[in-house]
């Protein structure tokens, strides 16, 4: 994927500036024109001249050395990188670019570029974890910075633990992973409900499930990494969502979800139900609270609307994805779900697995699509099974076209 690319990779001031040098020439054997921006601080550790003789171009330091009076050298980098990497990136890299400060070559470049920024962060473990770092880390990435995370283990300042430069073969698949993707929803309009809903039965009192909305937030997250505008129908959750290209609808209850499914489903390309909606919702509501009595007590309840069967009924050119969460039987159910509900495709949640369901940061689902083709994703993280869930519904969307 990067055979050909411009890849602009800069280079901050820590001990990691040597692994630079194996990136450098692992970028240039793949056959990637790479142009190697330094800070000053990174000359202390490697010189320039490394740079210029691992990736046979001129290295770039100074925002002032203007060698070509015909052009501007930090614009005409910025505009002729495709992928500009940052490896490794210091706190103080991270800092300068979270709050736009362009006061040397590096920062001046990042600051003119349209490239994709990737960004490998390298280290002390404390300030890896320093609040302000991690705040500003959360504020590039809902800015569409993409990070490569980095490792675990032996810091050059001694200490063991997370602020280690990913290896260069590392970071090279998880760009070439990550541009893969990229492209793969482009144009596209995913329309995502996330999340539980809440019945509300009085001013203090509510019903609704275990759901946290991270499988639904991870799905959103992966969809607008593919490219793709999303619309996310959020019920009650604690969790932030940050992309440019994720617009956030808040709701309540499941009346409410409905309602802003419906504004948008004739509008969309695919649909994703990941929601676990209340099926059920207290007949009678109360403005004041409930006051206890001696005897039990009974609340009687009705069906809630059943939305994804309303969009499954009325469906055109939509891409119709449910999810099914179940504690037995759960491929028979699913497959129920996914056919009585006209569906595209049904994820297939037992969430009584280990490691799976409701409030894990891990899930394990069965994708099944409406020739009944069975896809297992095994234990993983959400963003990872998120991901997973996209490929195979870009896959059968191809399929589908006539
Ligand atoms: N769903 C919905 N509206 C409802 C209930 C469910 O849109 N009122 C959607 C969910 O978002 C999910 C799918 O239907 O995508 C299946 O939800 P699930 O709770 O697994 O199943 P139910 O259809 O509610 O059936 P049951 O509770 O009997 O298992």
């Amino acid at each position: 994927m990067l055979k050909n690319k411009k890849v602009l990779l800069g280079v901050s001031g820590g001990i990691a500036v040597y692994k630079a040098c194996d990136l450098t020439s692992k970028l240039t054997q793949l056959g990637a024109d790479v142009k190697v921006v330094m800070t000053e601080n990174a000359t202390k550790f490697v010189s320039p001249l490394t740079f210029q003789a691992l990736s046979r171009n001129e290295v770039f330091i100074d925002t002032f050395d203007e060698k070509d009076a015909r052009k501007i050298a930090h614009i005409d980098l910025a505009d002729w990188a495709d992928v500009a990497i940052i490896a490794p990136t210091t706190a103080n890299m991270i800092s300068k670019l979270a709050n736009g400060i362009a006061d040397d070559m590096l920062t001046t470049i990042l600051l003119a570029t349209r490239a994709d920024i990737y960004i490998a962060p390298a280290m002390n473990v404390h300030m890896y974890d320093h609040p302000v770092i991690m705040e500003n880390m959360k504020k590039l990435a809902g800015l569409g910075f993409h990070f490569i995370e980095p490792g675990a283990g032996y810091l050059a300042c001694g200490y063991v633990g997370k602020g280690r430069l990913e290896e260069p073969l590392t970071i090279i698949q998880a760009i070439e992973e990550h541009q893969k993707n990229f492209e793969l929803l482009a144009g596209k309009h995913v329309l995502i409900s996330a999340g539980p809903t809440r019945e509300v039965l009085d001013p203090v009192r509510f019903f609704s499930n275990r759901s946290t909305g991270k499988m639904g937030f991870a799905l959103a997250e992966s969809a607008a990494n593919f490219g793709a505008k999303v619309t996310l129908v959020a019920g009650p959750t604690t969790l932030d969502i940050h992309h440019p290209n994720i617009t956030r609808v808040d709701v309540v209850s499941a009346e409410d979800m409905y309602d802003a499914m419906w504004r948008y489903y004739e509008e969309v390309d695919i649909v994703i139900k990941a929601a676990a909606v209340a099926d059920y919702r207290p007949i009678e509501t109360f403005d004041q609270k409930l006051k206890k009595q001696g005897s039990n007590l009974v609340i009687e309840m009705e069906r809630t609307k059943d939305i994804l069967q309303s969009l499954g009924e009325k469906k055109t050119s939509q891409y119709l994805v449910g999810f099914a969460a179940e504690t037995n039987d759960p491929i028979e159910y699913g497959i129920g779900k996914l056919q009585k509900k006209h569906l595209d495709a049904i994820v297939i949640n037992n969430v009584s697995s280990a490691g799976a369901g409701f409030g894990h940061d891990t899930n394990i689902v069965t994708y099944v699509n409406k020739n009944l083709e069975e896809t297992h994703i095994p234990l993983a993280s959400k963003e990872v099974v998120s991901v997973q869930i996209l490929q195979k519904i870009v896959e059968d969307m191809k399929d589908d076209r006539p």
